[in-house]
């Protein structure tokens, strides 16, 4: 099937999901939400796909949710929306492994899909960040939940609260990236690795997957959708539309706290 905002190829039982909005460092709007969780779930289904790699280019894994298309909505809209709940829950929801290969940026929604996915192996330009405090909102798609998770309460309010960016070393070091690769080896070695996980049974590669997640779900659905209603919540304010007029319009927002 073709795709307008990704490149998908299945080879060696791996499929290679690709994002594809280079204008816009792969930043995700709803088409390439909507295709995304479409191509993972075929992937999950296809009999010939043993393992999924997701990526982006190497400047950008993924940029975080395209600001120019949420700037205007309303609390209503994207509460009714659900914006980006339903494809991050089914992205979530995909059995098989699923491998996030990440270069440049990885911010925002990027990171929080990247964690979405089973393990993050990076190459060493990689930048990680939830920088949404920055436009008057919070994360949306898990990443309060889950990088808490993955790092530990102290450098995620650190990082959700100075919207800074971490580089490989750091997240390497705090257990974010399983592994580093040059930038230039990464889809090769990337590729390596989800080949030798194909090579095992996928009746144990997904009972592992499963047994894992299950160490790490406990009420994480309730912190999510307390997540996501907050997130709506802030298209209600006044710093939320200051935040993403000031990102378009390259300047620095005046939040007015309203
Ligand atoms: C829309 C984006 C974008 C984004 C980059 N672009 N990120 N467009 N949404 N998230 C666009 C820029 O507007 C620009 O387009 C082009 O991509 C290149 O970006 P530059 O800013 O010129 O590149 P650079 O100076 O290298 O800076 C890179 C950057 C910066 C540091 C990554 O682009 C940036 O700060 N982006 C926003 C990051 C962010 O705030 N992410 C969180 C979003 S909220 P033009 O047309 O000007 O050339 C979020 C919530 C998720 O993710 C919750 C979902 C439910």
């Amino acid at each position: 099937m073709a795709y307008e905002t990704l490149i998908v190829e299945v080879e060696d039982d791996v499929a290679l999901i690709r994002m594809n909005r280079p204008d816009a460092l792969n930043a995700l709007n709803s088409k390439l939400m909507t295709e995304l969780s479409s191509a993972v779930q075929a992937a999950d289904r296809n009999d010939n796909v043993r393992v999924i790699v997701l990526t982006g280019s190497e400047k950008a894994f993924a940029a975080g949710a395209d600001v120019k298309e949420m700037a205007g909505k309303s609390f209503v809209e994207v509460y009714f929306d659900n914006l980006f709940g339903p494809e991050a829950d089914a992205i979530a929801r995909v059995r098989k492994p699923m491998i996030a290969a990440v270069s440049g940026y990885c911010l925002g929604g990027g990171c929080e899909l990247a964690m979405i996915c089973d393990f993050i192996i990076a190459s060493d330009t990689a930048k990680f960040g939830q920088p949404e405090i920055n436009l008057g909102i919070v994360a949306g798609m898990g990443g309060t939940q889950r990088l808490t998770r993955f790092v530990g309460k102290s450098k995620s309010m650190d990082m959700h609260l100075t919207g800074r960016f971490m580089e490989v070393a750091e997240a390497e070091r705090c257990g974010l990236v399983s592994r580093v690769f040059p930038a230039k080896d990464l889809m090769a070695e990337v590729m390596k690795i989800a080949k030798k996980i194909a090579e095992k049974s996928l009746l144990s590669t997904m009972a592992a997957k499963e047994c894992v997640n299950r160490a790490q779900e406990s009420a994480l659905s309730e912190g999510i959708l307390f997540e996501r209603r907050v997130f709506h919540a802030l298209f209600a304010t006044e710093d939320q539309k200051e935040g993403m007029a000031a990102f378009m319009e390259k300047r620095q927002p005046q939040f007015r706290d309203k």
